[in-house]
């Protein structure tokens, strides 16, 4: 399975799955990271352990939606099997959604449906909840609204800051996200309606 990771950012989920590949875990092979940030550090993750990388400026392009033209069209011409966003702090057009139907999942670190968007782990300390968490899901066109396919579940503590609760679920995310993407390369993540159900035997 071909996958490309898409990051704006640190990276660090992008350099969980890279570890796990190179342990030949992921049973998938990474072959781009796109982002929409020239300094990513996810891009220079990429170029180190020799991963095509590609920075795709938002600036030159008039809207939303050919930005997302672009971007699918490297995308469709380097033959990926699989999207994975990590970080990737930029709304998706439906239209991009649509083309890569089902096949494009995202970290979020929150216990969906609680607590979509910006700063979950900020939104979840303020709500006072006693167990937070991430969650990977496939995309669809709402913000965080997709099926879910694998959750982890972290406590909250009384004397935690954003910080702290960000590292506690950030150790989660990188458990999580290489486990589900080894999971749908074995072909055992089914999608049904809303609900996905995991397969305990491997299908080839
Ligand atoms: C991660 O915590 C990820 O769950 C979150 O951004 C961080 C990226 O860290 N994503 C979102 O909030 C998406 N809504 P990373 O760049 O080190 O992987």
């Amino acid at each position: 399975m071909r996958i490309a990771v898409m990051a704006s950012g640190r990276g660090s989920n992008l350099q969980a799955l890279i570890d796990s590949m190179e342990k030949g875990e992921l049973c998938a092979e990474i072959v781009a990271v796109l982002s929409n940030k020239e300094d990513a550090l996810a891009l220079e993750r990429a170029r180190k352990h020799g991963i095509k990388d590609y920075f795709i400026p938002p600036e030159r392009y008039p809207d939303r939606e050919t930005y997302d033209m672009a971007v699918g069209d490297i995308l469709e011409k380097i033959n990926v099997d699989l999207i994975c966003l990590a970080g990737f702090m930029r709304i998706l057009s439906e239209k991009f959604v649509n083309r890569f139907h089902n096949r494009i999942i995202n970290i979020h670190p929150s216990l969906l449906p609680a607590f979509p968007g910006l700063n979950a782990q900020k939104q979840a300390l303020d709500y006072g909840v006693k167990y937070t968490g991430c969650t990977v899901h496939f995309v669809d066109a709402g913000v965080d609204t997709g099926p879910i396919i694998a959750q982890r579940v972290v406590p909250v503590y009384d004397d935690d800051t954003v910080e702290s609760l960000s590292a506690r679920i950030l150790e989660q995310e990188h458990r999580l996200y290489p486990q589900v993407v080894r999971l749908i390369a074995q072909g055992r993540v089914v999608l049904q309606g809303r609900k996905v159900r995991i397969l305990k035997e491997e299908v080839r």
